[in-house]
């Protein structure tokens, strides 16, 4: 993309800002010819490459040191399945390689969502800053080699192993965000770089006046981190806070320019991981601007699921349960079986997040997706609706007169919501999420040194017939799909991804054994 190789020639030199000369103002290429979209794009997510993982050592040491006794917990040539080690570097490679071969022509951009760096695992062997720069250094270069050097805009987020020490991370400016505003300066918008350096958070503009991706710093909302206040109403300035602000200022000027936004982080937005402020906050926006944003996508949990924010998450009620890693599967088949029912449902108060398994083999197998979009040419999106005030009740505003709630986000929240049945969240038109491929290794431990293993379809979100018959194009090349598709790679047969099509599978799911048990397979890649 232009826009992207501009911004590199820009930015060589200029990213000390303190010492930068006049600043030289951002123009957009005047005559930037548009790229021929493909609608698709790719999702990756916690690879957590580790140096230190050598072959046939043992899992108990994280694959660092001793002989592994049994076949089950001794590292593999390019890792160890369903295991507590990370990748050898060697699979971080094998991936993007791989990708490289058989994606980076066929996709208009790339949604990393953090944790390039291995976890804090072995009390032997302590991580270190450099280290984690180093290994967040290395999977940069090696993304921009891929992906940039082709004109793919590559839209990085932080994760919590990507700090040090991990999970903790003080508002900006600090190294932190010094460190990757210099890792990841050719993914950075010039314009942004300095919010960059305050907060790690940025924007980017994938199709210039279209479609957008916001990359949030999900460090300042996730509770494991003890270095922020977790957005208190009134700590005005604490970072979760200016985020959500920034976050905000966002949203609208994208909406007040007619465009469509993926928001993207490491941490998804539930109740077991966010502040419970934070939460509050997310939710709210996530559905005020419903008819601005095209999907919510996230790593983190190394585990494939999918779940609803929902306006009864900002009632004045205890929150709802923080989901555990065990029982997530549970959990979500619980959530999902009382959903009401389907004339009952108003989708105005849904949204979805999307997450994505990770690439690093723990605690499953490693995979990638490739989402694909409505980029018909000539299918306009319509304009917006004007919002509509939501109703909080009669007794939530008695109850926010009371010490307990008064100074509450719940109690403030008050603008008016855009959701819209007729936007691209909502019904398929340009920018509308359409379906994914999900690809995985399922015998990653056949690997060895002359034969490397391989990736294969795990399942996608269609019905068979809209892989089949097609040409070579829609929504999956037919390079990138086995010769027979087979009926358990397709069970959930969605027309879309809009909030009404996941809405009808989750209570499809919640009863239908065979359809929940799909969604188990997936999730533990059993
Ligand atoms: C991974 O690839 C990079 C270049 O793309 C190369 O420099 C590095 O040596 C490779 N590492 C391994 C372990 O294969
Ligand atoms: C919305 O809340 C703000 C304070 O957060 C308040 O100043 C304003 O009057 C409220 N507006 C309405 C319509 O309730
Ligand atoms: C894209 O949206 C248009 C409506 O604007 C629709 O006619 C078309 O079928 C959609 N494309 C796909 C592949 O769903
Ligand atoms: C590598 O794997 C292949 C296929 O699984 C096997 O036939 C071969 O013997 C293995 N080579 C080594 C050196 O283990
Ligand atoms: C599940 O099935 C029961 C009985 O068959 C029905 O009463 C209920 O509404 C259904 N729930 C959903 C979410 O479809």
């Amino acid at each position: 993309m232009l826009l992207t190789s501009c911004i590199l020639l820009l930015c060589t030199g200029l990213l000390d800002v303190s010492a930068a000369p006049q600043q030289v103002p951002f123009q957009a290429p005047a005559v930037a010819k548009p790229r021929k979209l493909h609608g698709r794009f790719l999702h990756i997510t916690d690879m957590h490459p580790d140096p230190w993982y050598h072959q046939k050592t043992s899992e108990a040491t994280a694959c660092h040191r001793k002989k592994g006794k049994k076949k089950k917990n001794k590292a593999g040539y390019y890792g160890l399945p369903y295991s507590d080690c990370d990748s050898p570097f060697r699979l971080t490679n094998f991936t993007l390689d791989f990708i490289e071969k058989k994606w980076a022509s066929e996709i208009d951009f790339v949604i990393w969502t953090g944790d390039n760096a291995r976890h804090d695992n072995d009390r032997k062997l302590p991580r270190t800053p450099n280290e984690i720069y180093d290994l967040n250094r290395a999977v940069a270069t090696k993304m921009a080699s891929v992906f940039t050097s082709r004109g793919i805009p590559v839209v990085p987020s932080l994760g919590n192993n990507d700090v040090w020490p991990h999970n903790i991370m003080i508002p900006g400016p600090n190294s932190i965000t010094n460190e990757f505003a210099s890792i990841w300066k050719t993914f950075i918008p010039f314009p942004y770089l300095q919010i960059f350096q305050r907060g790690a958070y940025y924007a980017v503009e994938v199709v210039p006046d279209s479609l957008a991706i916001i990359s949030l710093n999900t460090m300042y909302f996730y509770d494991s981190n003890k270095a922020v206040g977790g957005c208190q109403f009134k700590d005005r300035d604490d970072a979760g806070n200016l985020q959500f602000d920034w976050f905000e200022v966002q949203l609208k000027g994208f909406r007040a320019r007619g465009m469509q936004v993926w928001i993207t982080g490491h941490v998804p937005p539930s109740p077991g991981n966010y502040f419970p402020e934070c939460y509050v906050r997310y939710v709210e926006l996530a559905l005020r601007f419903q008819d601005t944003i095209v999907g919510h996508l996230y790593g983190h949990m190394n585990a494939d699921h999918f779940f609803f924010l929902e306006a009864d998450d900002l009632e004045l009620r205890d929150p709802p349960a923080a989901m555990g890693k065990e029982a997530l599967f549970d959990t979500l088949i619980a959530d999902f079986r009382a959903m009401p029912k389907a004339k009952n449902i108003n989708l105005d108060n849904y949204a979805v997040v999307n997450v994505a398994p990770a690439v690093v083999p723990n605690p499953y197998l490693p995979g990638f997706r490739v989402f694909s979009y409505n980029a018909t040419e000539g299918a306009t999106s319509l304009g917006r609706k004007h919002g509509h005030p939501r109703g909080g009740g009669k007794n939530k505003e008695k109850q926010c007169k009371l010490d307990e709630y008064r100074e509450t986000w719940k109690c403030k929240l008050n603008e008016s919501w855009h959701s819209d049945p007729d936007a691209p969240s909502r019904s398929n038109q340009l920018w509308t999420p359409l379906g994914y491929a999900q690809y995985y290794i399922p015998h990653l431990e056949e690997g060895n040194k002359s034969h490397p293993p391989s990736f294969k379809l795990e399942y996608v979100t269609y019905g068979k017939g809209a892989l089949e018959g097609k040409d070579d194009v829609y929504p999956v090349p037919l390079k990138n799909l086995p010769s027979r598709i087979k009926k358990r790679q397709t069970p959930y047969k969605l027309e879309d991804l809009t909030v009404g099509s996941w809405v009808a599978l989750a209570r499809k799911m919640g009863n239908s054994t065979k359809l929940g048990s799909f969604f188990k397979t997936y999730m533990y890649m059993t």
